[in-house]
């Protein structure tokens, strides 16, 4: 049984095989009605239980189809609904859940209640963001780059805003995955230090350039999100979004990165906030590939905390 809880936590190895076994998957069920059952039903029989403290509309539905894609059956619950938000602990939710279902998704704040969910699941579980990072997303993303661009290893990956949970996530796959990570934002906003210190322990090139117009030059991707995250207060939506402008992709800055650069987005987008319209539905973004390889990633995900 394998847990997925972040992508620093899972084998170099196992997350290239992931990726593999997602694209083969995705190749396997080109041109098909979304509904039509995948040829091989690895997951028939199996329960999947999806829960979600905080909303979401991509992680929520690919989970959910993927799952049905392979043969195996959903929940999809919101935390407030379950005693999870009214006291019960997080331990007994797990071992209660355990007897019920097969897998676990579960998006939520605290980092803490993915990792005592994991601990005390005696089935596999699957971290569908927390405050601090969400895996799913970035395997879905170096799957994107590499259908397009061809291997991930060595290429320069520059993020433009937050240092937040999503940046985090790239932080890790770079150490993983062996790409080059700049980090473009302000000094209050960076990521963890050890988030940059275990990538560059791994032999990964992390660069932080308070610079976006220097930061983006060479860059084969160009990311952005968005500057208020879910668990951010609103009451520092004014002072993030003053300090966060600067760094805000439009096509002025994407014009300094490769010609081929991609655009990168985990969505949902603010636009003319953190991306211009014109870079969002402009030649360089790839954000809807994005959303849909966040099926086919997944799936590969489930399968391999499954043995399946
Ligand atoms: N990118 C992403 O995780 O989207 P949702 O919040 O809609 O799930
Ligand atoms: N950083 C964003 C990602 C949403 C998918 C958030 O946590 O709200």
């Amino acid at each position: 049984m394998n847990h997925f809880l972040d992508i620093h936590k899972t084998g170099a190895t196992d997350l290239r095989a992931m990726i593999d076994s997602a694209r083969e998957m995705k190749a396997a069920r080109d041109g098909l009605p979304k509904g039509t059952p995948d040829a091989s039903q690895p997951l028939a029989g199996r329960m999947v239980a999806l829960i979600f403290e905080k909303p979401s509309t991509r992680t929520r539905i690919s989970f959910d189809v993927g799952v049905r894609q392979m043969g195996g059956q959903t929940m999809v619950l919101s935390g407030a609904d379950m005693q999870l938000g009214h006291g019960e602990t997080i331990a007994d939710t797990a071992r209660v859940l355990s007897r019920y279902v097969d897998l676990i998704m579960i998006r939520t704040y605290e980092e803490q209640t993915l990792l005592e969910m994991a601990e005390y699941a005696t089935v596999p579980v699957i971290n569908g963001l927390t405050n601090r990072t969400h895996p799913c997303q970035i395997m879905a993303d170096v799957m994107t780059f590499e259908e397009r661009r061809g291997a991930i290893a060595g290429r320069k990956i520059v993020w433009c805003g937050d240092g937040n949970n999503v940046c985090a996530s790239w932080l890790h796959a770079a150490g993983q995955f062996g790409f080059d990570f700049t980090f473009s934002g302000p000094e209050t906003l960076d990521p963890e230090p050890s988030f940059i210190g275990a990538a560059r322990k791994q032999g990964a090139r992390i660069t932080i350039e308070r610079d976006p117009a220097r930061a983006v030059e060479g860059a084969d991707v160009v990311v952005a999100d968005t500057w208020v995250s879910m668990h951010d207060s609103q009451s520092s939506k004014e002072r993030r979004h003053n300090q966060l402008r600067p760094y805000q992709v439009n096509e002025a800055l994407m014009a300094r990165a490769k010609p081929d650069a991609l655009f990168m987005h985990c969505l949902p987008a603010h636009r003319d906030d953190e991306v211009t319209s014109a870079v969002m539905d402009g030649p360089h973004s790839v954000v809807f590939d994005e959303a849909e390889n966040r099926l086919h990633a997944q799936k590969a995900v489930m399968r391999w905390c499954l043995g399946v």
